[in-house]
């Protein structure tokens, strides 16, 4: 698999969960903001993805970027996660649901290739099963017939991600955790992100962390930087080699999340940060 070549990943994705109908407005402000990473999903139940798409075409229009400008990022979903709206035939075999879905993507996104293409959690919480196999492989055949450039997979621990590596020759190129500070900012699935040449996607970094964003170390770093709270963790992320994920509705906490990027924590700020809570 080609691996995920920095240069073309931005630091910064645009999440666009529960927004419903808020979606389209949200996602063009995100751009018209300068975010350049989108990530989206083909699961009803919390994404609107078509709304997403009618962002991509306003923005086009609009001469804000082109498609080439964006780095869209979107997610197979299996029954389990759904509700009564799927993307695919559910009586279809598990390669047919990801090609059903894939195609579906793409038109709901207006274009003919997604950047990153996400499984969005395997089938179990506690190991990497055939279907998940089977979904995979199902997965590199679609970036194989070029809808889609690089693969991820999501909600996945440490000991799933050992057993993928062990049943398949191409790891993925991203991982999409939940980071929770309390368990070590996800720690060892980091360590084995850095090992492997994955970039490790965080989410829920804000409201997965409260007791982080109200820490007297945080605050005070916050005002040494003239910083928030909330860009004092962003900018530890990175700095920890996270590309994180934020999924704000607000104008200014887009460009705040965006600034974030032009922090630069000591290094024993970022270690006290990450000893926080484990
Ligand atoms: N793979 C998965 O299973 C999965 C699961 C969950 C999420 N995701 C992805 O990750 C994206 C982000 O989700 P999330 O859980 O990280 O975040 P989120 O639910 O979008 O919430 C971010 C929260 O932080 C606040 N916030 C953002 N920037 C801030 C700032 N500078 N100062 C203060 N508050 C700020 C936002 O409030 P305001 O709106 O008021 O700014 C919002 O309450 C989702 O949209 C989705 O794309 C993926």
């Amino acid at each position: 698999m080609p691996s995920a070549q920095p240069s073309s990943i931005p630091s910064f994705l645009y999440g666009t969960a529960w927004k419903e109908d808020r979606t389209p407005a949200l996602t063009e402000l995100a751009i018209r903001c300068g975010f350049r990473g989108i990530d989206t999903a083909n699961q009803r139940r919390h994404y609107f993805e078509a709304g997403v798409g009618q962002a991509l075409a306003a923005a086009y229009r609009a001469g804000t970027v082109t498609r080439d400008d964006l780095f869209l990022q979107t997610k197979f979903t299996y029954q389990e996660g759904q509700d009564h709206r799927l993307p695919y035939d559910p009586a279809a075999a598990l390669s047919v649901q990801v090609a059903q879905s894939m195609a579906s993507s793409l038109e709901h996104l207006g274009t003919n290739h997604v950047d990153s293409f996400v499984l969005h959690g395997p089938a179990s919480n506690s190991h990497w099963t055939t279907g998940d196999f089977e979904t995979w492989q199902a997965m590199i055949k679609e970036r194989d017939a070029g809808r889609t450039r690089l693969l991820g997979v999501s909600n996945i621990s440490l000991a799933q991600l050992r057993q993928m590596a062990r049943a398949h020759a191409e790891p993925p190129a991203f991982v999409q955790n939940r980071c929770y500070a309390r368990l070590g900012w996800d720690r060892e699935v980091r360590a084995f992100c850095r090992e492997h040449n994955i970039i490790y996607q965080g989410f829920s970094l804000l409201t997965a962390n409260i007791e982080v964003l109200r820490h007297r170390l945080v605050a005070g770093l916050a005002a040494q930087f003239k910083a928030s709270p909330a860009q004092i963790v962003f900018a530890f992320a990175r700095q920890v080699g996270m590309l994180p994920l934020t999924g704000t509705s607000r104008t200014e906490h887009m460009q705040q999340d965006l600034e974030s990027r032009s922090l630069e924590l000591p290094p024993d700020a970022v270690n006290a940060i990450e000893a926080i809570a484990g």
